[in-house]
């Protein structure tokens, strides 16, 4: 039996449809990406498989239960750890996490906080305010308030939204220890880059609906054919040479600036494109290849970016 099972959920706000006949289904041990713009859908799938809203249309089960039916079996199956961090700041960090334990009706629940508090390294913390912890502890408490039901599935939503880069990879040292532990994780994210060194599948969505779905690796490969090899001379390119190269047949464009140049091709161009630009005895500074990035996927399957630049 899959941990989450999902069939043709629908999920209306009036006239918009935020969740459009989706179906996919989490198997133990994966880690699982749902990757889209803001707006996409994705907090909206997240709120209806932990039983916060639900389906207008369609099923979801968890462990073969429906959040609907099964609210208490469900939500003990799955560790959820919301985008804004659910902590009261008022009580201490021990706390915080007796109060979850007790609300997940956690048997021996003491036990289970001293076994969290270990296991996140917040025992000097444990009686202090939760108000007085910094940004990085609160995240700490956060996912550890989401693992007291010690379920086989955590499901984290935006879990490194607005960090700075190395507090984003703190973050993701956090997610990949849940999974290292054994559980399947659900996230979702807007950058690419997450979504491309931690998920072992990503469910690419736009507007609603899962466009594509695969490894990171499967879904660059739709497109790996596209090559972009960007040289830098000592001279400029003569015209000559573009004239050349755009006559190739797997060479999509190429564009002369001052003194680079950038050849668009398919993979199999790249030995004759290398022979004509040899050929013109330019003399070469530099020389890169860039292969194709999650956000080209996405671009290729809605014709839009999947963050608009400056985001
Ligand atoms: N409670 C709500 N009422 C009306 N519209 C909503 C509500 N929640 C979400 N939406 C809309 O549904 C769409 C999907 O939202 P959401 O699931 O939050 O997307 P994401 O998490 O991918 O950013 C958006 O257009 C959003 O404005
Ligand atoms: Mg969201």
């Amino acid at each position: 039996m899959s941990l989450v099972q999902i069939e043709s959920l629908t999920r209306k706000f009036g006239n918009l449809t935020a969740v459009n006949d989706v179906s996919f289904a989490i198997e133990k041990g994966e880690m699982v990406g749902l990757l889209g713009p803001n707006g996409a859908g994705k907090s909206t799938i997240i709120d209806i498989i932990v039983g916060l809203r639900r389906p207008t249309s369609g099923r979801v089960f968890v462990h073969g239960l429906e959040p609907s039916k099964n609210g208490l079996e469900v939500r003990r199956a799955i560790g959820y750890v919301p985008q804004q961090a659910a902590i009261f700041e008022d009580l201490t960090v021990r706390e915080n996490l007796s109060l979850a334990a007790e609300m997940y009706r956690i048997p021996r629940f003491k036990h289970r906080v001293v076994e969290i508090i270990k296991e996140f390294e917040l025992e000097e913390k444990a009686g202090k305010l939760a108000g007085t912890l910094s940004g990085g502890q609160k995240r700490r408490l956060n996912f550890a308030l989401g693992s007291i039901p010690d379920s086989q599935l955590i499901i984290l939503d935006e879990p490194t939204v607005g960090l700075d880069p190395s507090r984003r990879m703190e973050a993701w040292g956090l997610v990949r220890r849940l999974h290292e532990g054994g559980k399947a994780v659900l996230l979702t994210t807007h950058y690419m880059e997450e979504a491309d060194v931690l998920c072992s599948r990503i469910l690419l969505m736009d507007r609603g609906k899962i466009v594509a779905q695969g490894s990171p690796q499967e879904l660059k490969s739709t497109l790996s054919d596209e090559l972009v090899v960007e040289y830098t001379f000592a001279e400029a390119p003569p015209r000559e040479l573009v004239q050349r190269l755009t006559a190739l047949p797997d060479v999509a464009g190429a564009n002369r600036n001052e003194l680079s140049l950038k050849v668009t091709l398919k993979s199999r161009a790249l030995p004759q494109v290398q022979q004509l630009v040899h050929e013109s005895k330019l003399l070469i500074r530099s020389s890169s290849e860039k292969g194709v990035t999650l956000n080209d996927v996405f671009r290729h399957y809605t014709g839009r970016e999947l963050r608009k630049k400056g985001e």
